[in-house]
Protein backbone atom coordinates (compact mmCIF):
# COMPACT_ATOMS: atom_id res chain seq x y z
CA UNK A 1 0.00 0.00 0.00
CA UNK A 2 1.84 3.15 -0.88
CA UNK A 3 1.85 6.62 1.13
CA UNK A 4 -0.98 7.95 -0.86
CA UNK A 5 -3.42 4.71 -0.09
CA UNK A 6 -2.79 5.48 3.33
CA UNK A 7 -3.80 9.09 3.87
CA UNK A 8 -6.76 8.48 1.07
CA UNK A 9 -8.24 5.66 3.95
CA UNK A 10 -7.10 6.86 7.03
CA UNK A 11 -9.14 9.81 7.50
CA UNK A 12 -12.56 8.01 7.88
CA UNK A 13 -12.72 4.85 9.36
CA UNK A 14 -13.33 1.87 6.45
CA UNK A 15 -15.53 -0.81 7.58
CA UNK A 16 -17.70 -2.42 5.96
CA UNK A 17 -21.16 -1.35 5.31
CA UNK A 18 -24.06 -3.43 5.21
CA UNK A 19 -26.79 -3.44 2.63
CA UNK A 20 -29.99 -1.38 2.94
CA UNK A 21 -33.17 -2.17 2.39
CA UNK A 22 -35.17 -0.07 1.03
CA UNK A 23 -37.71 0.24 3.64
CA UNK A 24 -35.42 0.77 6.39
CA UNK A 25 -36.35 3.79 8.27
CA UNK A 26 -34.10 4.11 10.97
CA UNK A 27 -32.82 7.71 11.16
CA UNK A 28 -29.20 8.28 10.47
CA UNK A 29 -28.67 9.75 14.03
CA UNK A 30 -28.77 5.75 15.17
CA UNK A 31 -26.63 4.72 12.68
CA UNK A 32 -23.72 7.39 13.82
CA UNK A 33 -21.31 5.89 16.06
CA UNK A 34 -21.53 9.37 18.06
CA UNK A 35 -24.71 11.42 17.07
CA UNK A 36 -23.45 15.46 16.53
CA UNK A 37 -24.55 17.28 19.46
CA UNK A 38 -22.92 20.29 19.02
CA UNK A 39 -24.11 23.92 18.03
CA UNK A 40 -22.03 25.13 15.18
CA UNK A 41 -22.11 28.66 16.26
CA UNK A 42 -20.18 28.29 19.84
CA UNK A 43 -17.60 30.80 20.13
CA UNK A 44 -14.34 29.60 21.51
CA UNK A 45 -14.08 29.85 25.04
CA UNK A 46 -11.20 31.62 27.08
CA UNK A 47 -7.97 30.91 26.73
CA UNK A 48 -7.30 27.38 29.06
CA UNK A 49 -5.99 28.86 32.25
CA UNK A 50 -4.72 24.92 32.97
CA UNK A 51 -5.46 22.31 30.63
CA UNK A 52 -4.52 19.40 32.70
CA UNK A 53 -7.22 20.49 34.43
CA UNK A 54 -9.90 19.44 32.19
CA UNK A 55 -10.98 15.87 31.87
CA UNK A 56 -8.50 13.47 30.35
CA UNK A 57 -8.97 11.71 27.24
CA UNK A 58 -5.27 9.85 26.19
CA UNK A 59 -2.43 8.88 28.02
CA UNK A 60 1.04 8.00 26.22
CA UNK A 61 3.00 6.06 28.72
CA UNK A 62 6.80 5.63 27.63
CA UNK A 63 5.99 5.48 24.25
CA UNK A 64 9.03 4.54 21.87
CA UNK A 65 8.55 4.02 18.02
CA UNK A 66 10.96 2.45 15.53
CA UNK A 67 11.35 2.16 12.44
CA UNK A 68 13.92 -1.07 11.26
CA UNK A 69 14.96 -1.37 14.72
CA UNK A 70 15.96 2.20 14.92
CA UNK A 71 14.04 4.50 17.31
CA UNK A 72 12.41 7.66 15.80
CA UNK A 73 9.87 8.13 19.11
CA UNK A 74 12.15 7.66 22.52
CA UNK A 75 9.77 6.76 25.71
CA UNK A 76 7.48 9.66 25.18
CA UNK A 77 5.20 9.89 28.32
CA UNK A 78 2.06 12.44 28.13
CA UNK A 79 -1.48 13.48 28.56
CA UNK A 80 -4.05 15.08 26.00
CA UNK A 81 -7.09 16.78 27.62
CA UNK A 82 -10.90 17.93 26.22
CA UNK A 83 -10.83 21.34 25.13
CA UNK A 84 -6.73 22.24 24.51
CA UNK A 85 -4.61 22.39 21.82
CA UNK A 86 -1.41 20.97 22.15
CA UNK A 87 1.35 21.60 19.44
CA UNK A 88 4.02 19.06 18.66
CA UNK A 89 7.29 21.70 17.31
CA UNK A 90 10.58 20.53 16.74
CA UNK A 91 13.17 20.12 14.25
CA UNK A 92 12.58 18.12 10.66
CA UNK A 93 13.08 14.49 11.58
CA UNK A 94 12.66 14.90 15.65
CA UNK A 95 9.87 12.11 15.10
CA UNK A 96 6.35 14.64 15.48
CA UNK A 97 4.57 13.00 12.44
CA UNK A 98 5.62 9.54 13.82
CA UNK A 99 4.38 10.05 16.95
CA UNK A 100 1.26 11.86 15.52
CA UNK A 101 0.44 9.00 13.77
CA UNK A 102 1.45 6.35 16.46
CA UNK A 103 -2.00 8.10 18.07
CA UNK A 104 -4.11 6.54 15.91
CA UNK A 105 -2.06 3.84 15.04
CA UNK A 106 -1.42 4.66 11.40
CA UNK A 107 2.11 3.70 12.30
CA UNK A 108 0.87 -0.21 12.09
CA UNK A 109 0.14 0.67 8.14
CA UNK A 110 3.73 1.09 8.01
CA UNK A 111 5.96 -2.06 7.27
CA UNK A 112 9.06 -1.43 9.07
CA UNK A 113 7.70 0.47 12.05
CA UNK A 114 7.01 -1.13 15.77
CA UNK A 115 6.50 0.60 18.82
CA UNK A 116 6.38 -0.29 22.20
CA UNK A 117 4.76 1.62 25.35
CA UNK A 118 0.77 1.94 26.30
CA UNK A 119 -1.45 4.53 24.77
CA UNK A 120 -4.71 4.77 26.33
CA UNK A 121 -8.26 6.26 25.09
CA UNK A 122 -10.59 7.27 27.84
CA UNK A 123 -8.78 4.99 30.14
CA UNK A 124 -8.62 1.96 27.14
CA UNK A 125 -5.93 0.69 25.24
CA UNK A 126 -6.16 1.73 21.63
CA UNK A 127 -5.15 -1.61 21.08
CA UNK A 128 -7.99 -2.89 22.69
CA UNK A 129 -10.00 -1.07 19.99
CA UNK A 130 -11.38 -1.66 16.24
CA UNK A 131 -8.75 0.14 14.27
CA UNK A 132 -11.50 2.06 12.43
CA UNK A 133 -13.27 2.94 15.14
CA UNK A 134 -10.28 4.05 16.67
CA UNK A 135 -9.61 6.38 13.61
CA UNK A 136 -13.12 7.70 13.88
CA UNK A 137 -12.74 8.58 17.44
CA UNK A 138 -9.07 10.03 16.72
CA UNK A 139 -9.29 11.66 13.47
CA UNK A 140 -6.74 13.07 11.55
CA UNK A 141 -5.81 16.41 8.69
CA UNK A 142 -2.72 16.32 6.92
CA UNK A 143 -0.15 18.41 5.63
CA UNK A 144 -1.40 18.76 1.90
CA UNK A 145 -5.04 18.61 1.82
CA UNK A 146 -6.75 15.25 0.36
CA UNK A 147 -10.41 15.47 -0.66
CA UNK A 148 -11.93 12.08 -2.11
CA UNK A 149 -12.37 12.44 -5.88
CA UNK A 150 -15.75 12.78 -5.19
CA UNK A 151 -18.28 15.90 -4.79
CA UNK A 152 -18.41 18.20 -1.66
CA UNK A 153 -21.43 16.11 -0.10
CA UNK A 154 -20.15 13.05 -1.04
CA UNK A 155 -16.83 14.15 0.75
CA UNK A 156 -18.14 14.63 4.25
CA UNK A 157 -21.13 11.48 4.03
CA UNK A 158 -18.25 9.45 2.90
CA UNK A 159 -17.39 9.49 6.67
CA UNK A 160 -20.92 9.05 8.14
CA UNK A 161 -21.73 6.41 5.83
CA UNK A 162 -18.65 4.38 6.87
CA UNK A 163 -20.21 4.38 10.31
CA UNK A 164 -23.31 3.53 9.17
CA UNK A 165 -25.06 -0.26 9.35
CA UNK A 166 -26.66 0.23 6.07
CA UNK A 167 -26.76 2.94 3.67
CA UNK A 168 -28.56 5.95 4.74
CA UNK A 169 -30.91 8.07 2.00
CA UNK A 170 -29.15 11.77 1.51
CA UNK A 171 -31.61 13.55 3.14
CA UNK A 172 -30.81 11.81 6.33
CA UNK A 173 -27.34 12.82 5.52
CA UNK A 174 -28.03 16.47 4.55
CA UNK A 175 -28.13 17.58 7.91
CA UNK A 176 -25.64 15.94 9.29
CA UNK A 177 -23.28 17.20 6.35
CA UNK A 178 -24.19 20.74 6.67
CA UNK A 179 -23.44 20.79 10.43
CA UNK A 180 -19.60 19.26 9.94
CA UNK A 181 -19.11 21.99 6.93
CA UNK A 182 -20.41 24.92 9.41
CA UNK A 183 -17.95 23.68 12.56
CA UNK A 184 -15.20 23.58 9.70
CA UNK A 185 -16.13 27.08 8.20
CA UNK A 186 -17.10 26.21 4.81
CA UNK A 187 -20.76 25.89 4.56
CA UNK A 188 -21.52 29.28 3.49
CA UNK A 189 -18.77 29.09 0.72
CA UNK A 190 -20.37 26.16 -1.07
CA UNK A 191 -23.83 25.88 0.25
CA UNK A 192 -25.33 26.79 -3.34
CA UNK A 193 -23.90 23.70 -4.85
CA UNK A 194 -22.64 20.96 -2.45
CA UNK A 195 -22.39 18.36 -5.86
CA UNK A 196 -19.87 20.36 -7.32
CA UNK A 197 -16.47 18.27 -7.03
CA UNK A 198 -14.23 18.61 -4.42
CA UNK A 199 -11.32 18.67 -6.06
CA UNK A 200 -12.00 22.08 -8.01
CA UNK A 201 -12.04 24.22 -4.65
CA UNK A 202 -9.18 26.20 -3.67
CA UNK A 203 -6.31 24.89 -1.47
CA UNK A 204 -7.78 26.30 1.60
CA UNK A 205 -11.19 25.34 1.29
CA UNK A 206 -10.22 21.40 0.32
CA UNK A 207 -8.00 22.12 3.86
CA UNK A 208 -11.62 23.11 5.76
CA UNK A 209 -13.44 19.85 3.57
CA UNK A 210 -10.94 17.62 4.98
CA UNK A 211 -11.50 19.33 8.30
CA UNK A 212 -15.54 18.47 7.62
CA UNK A 213 -14.78 14.81 7.15
CA UNK A 214 -12.88 14.37 10.19
CA UNK A 215 -14.86 16.05 11.97
CA UNK A 216 -18.26 14.89 10.75
CA UNK A 217 -18.47 12.00 13.55
CA UNK A 218 -17.33 13.79 15.86
CA UNK A 219 -14.05 12.64 16.67
CA UNK A 220 -12.82 13.44 20.91
CA UNK A 221 -9.61 14.51 19.00
CA UNK A 222 -8.57 15.63 16.25
CA UNK A 223 -4.98 14.76 15.04
CA UNK A 224 -3.56 17.71 12.37
CA UNK A 225 -0.18 17.12 11.25
CA UNK A 226 0.87 21.02 9.68
CA UNK A 227 -2.49 21.53 8.03
CA UNK A 228 -1.55 25.22 7.13
CA UNK A 229 2.01 24.61 5.60
CA UNK A 230 0.53 24.47 1.68
CA UNK A 231 -1.46 27.33 2.88
CA UNK A 232 -1.51 31.07 2.32
CA UNK A 233 -1.82 33.36 4.88
CA UNK A 234 -5.57 34.08 4.89
CA UNK A 235 -6.25 30.76 4.53
CA UNK A 236 -4.27 30.09 7.58
CA UNK A 237 -5.75 32.83 9.68
CA UNK A 238 -9.13 30.82 8.49
CA UNK A 239 -7.84 27.32 9.96
CA UNK A 240 -6.29 28.83 13.21
CA UNK A 241 -9.22 30.21 14.27
CA UNK A 242 -11.16 27.52 13.29
CA UNK A 243 -9.09 25.26 15.59
CA UNK A 244 -9.86 27.85 18.42
CA UNK A 245 -13.73 26.80 17.73
CA UNK A 246 -13.01 23.23 17.43
CA UNK A 247 -11.01 23.32 20.76
CA UNK A 248 -14.37 23.75 22.33
CA UNK A 249 -15.83 20.39 21.67
CA UNK A 250 -12.27 18.29 21.65
CA UNK A 251 -8.77 17.79 21.76
CA UNK A 252 -6.06 19.00 19.07
CA UNK A 253 -2.65 18.04 18.28
CA UNK A 254 -1.46 19.91 16.31
CA UNK A 255 2.54 19.35 14.74
CA UNK A 256 3.36 22.69 13.23
CA UNK A 257 7.09 24.33 11.97
CA UNK A 258 5.26 27.50 12.56
CA UNK A 259 6.20 29.01 15.96
CA UNK A 260 3.96 32.01 15.68
CA UNK A 261 1.03 29.66 15.11
CA UNK A 262 1.68 27.75 18.10
CA UNK A 263 2.07 30.61 20.01
CA UNK A 264 -1.41 32.20 18.90
CA UNK A 265 -3.42 28.68 19.31
CA UNK A 266 -1.33 26.45 21.51
CA UNK A 267 -2.68 25.82 25.31
CA UNK A 268 0.20 23.62 25.62
CA UNK A 269 3.54 23.01 23.89
CA UNK A 270 5.53 19.64 23.71
CA UNK A 271 9.32 20.25 21.99
CA UNK A 272 10.79 17.29 20.40
CA UNK A 273 14.42 16.70 19.76
CA UNK A 274 15.76 13.88 17.48
CA UNK A 275 13.07 11.49 19.33
CA UNK A 276 13.01 12.76 22.91
CA UNK A 277 9.91 14.53 24.12
CA UNK A 278 12.52 17.33 26.12
CA UNK A 279 9.98 19.46 26.99
CA UNK A 280 6.31 19.95 27.70
CA UNK A 281 4.34 22.67 29.02
CA UNK A 282 2.26 25.41 29.39
CA UNK A 283 2.66 27.21 25.66
CA UNK A 284 3.71 30.66 27.39
CA UNK A 285 6.28 28.97 29.74
CA UNK A 286 7.99 26.82 27.12
CA UNK A 287 8.05 30.04 24.72
CA UNK A 288 9.11 32.59 27.48
CA UNK A 289 10.54 30.56 30.21
CA UNK A 290 11.51 27.31 28.84
CA UNK A 291 13.31 24.87 31.59
CA UNK A 292 15.59 22.86 28.57
CA UNK A 293 18.78 24.52 26.97
CA UNK A 294 17.95 22.74 23.84
CA UNK A 295 14.14 24.60 23.98
CA UNK A 296 15.62 27.45 24.17
CA UNK A 297 18.00 27.18 21.45
CA UNK A 298 14.89 26.23 19.25
CA UNK A 299 12.58 28.88 20.10
CA UNK A 300 14.64 31.31 20.02
CA UNK A 301 16.23 30.33 16.26
CA UNK A 302 19.33 29.02 16.37
CA UNK A 303 18.68 25.86 14.89
CA UNK A 304 15.44 23.92 13.17
N1 LIG B 1 8.86 4.85 6.86
C1 LIG B 1 10.03 5.19 7.43
N2 LIG B 1 11.09 4.35 7.38
C2 LIG B 1 12.26 4.67 7.96
N3 LIG B 1 12.48 5.80 8.64
C3 LIG B 1 11.46 6.68 8.72
C4 LIG B 1 10.19 6.43 8.12
N4 LIG B 1 9.38 7.48 8.38
C5 LIG B 1 10.12 8.35 9.10
N5 LIG B 1 11.37 7.87 9.30
C6 LIG B 1 12.44 8.51 10.07
O1 LIG B 1 11.97 8.74 11.38
C7 LIG B 1 12.44 10.00 11.87
C8 LIG B 1 11.26 10.85 12.31
O2 LIG B 1 10.49 11.17 11.14
P1 LIG B 1 9.17 12.06 11.24
O3 LIG B 1 8.56 12.09 9.89
O4 LIG B 1 8.36 11.57 12.35
O5 LIG B 1 9.79 13.47 11.62
P2 LIG B 1 9.10 14.90 11.70
O6 LIG B 1 9.50 15.48 13.02
O7 LIG B 1 7.66 14.79 11.41
O8 LIG B 1 9.85 15.69 10.53
P3 LIG B 1 9.29 16.88 9.58
O9 LIG B 1 9.25 18.09 10.47
O10 LIG B 1 10.36 16.99 8.53
O11 LIG B 1 7.96 16.48 9.05
C9 LIG B 1 13.28 10.61 10.76
O12 LIG B 1 14.63 10.30 10.99
C10 LIG B 1 12.79 9.90 9.52
O13 LIG B 1 13.80 9.80 8.56
MG1 LIG C 1 6.45 15.55 9.87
Amino acid sequence: MSARDVEFRSPCALAPTAEVRENDTMSINQLVFDPPALDPMTSAPPRAVDALAAPERMRLHDISVFYDGVPAVKKASLSIHKGEVLALIGPSGCGKTTLLRTLNRLTELTPNASHSGTITLDGEDIHDLEDTKLRTRVSMVFQQPNPFPMSIFDNVAFALREQSRRRPRRRELEPLVKQALQRAGLYDEVANNLDRPALRLSGGQQQRLCIARAIANNPEILLMDEPCSALDPRSTSVIEDLILQLRNDLAIVIVTHNLQQARRIADRVAFMYIGDLVELGDARQVFEEPREERTREYVAGAFG
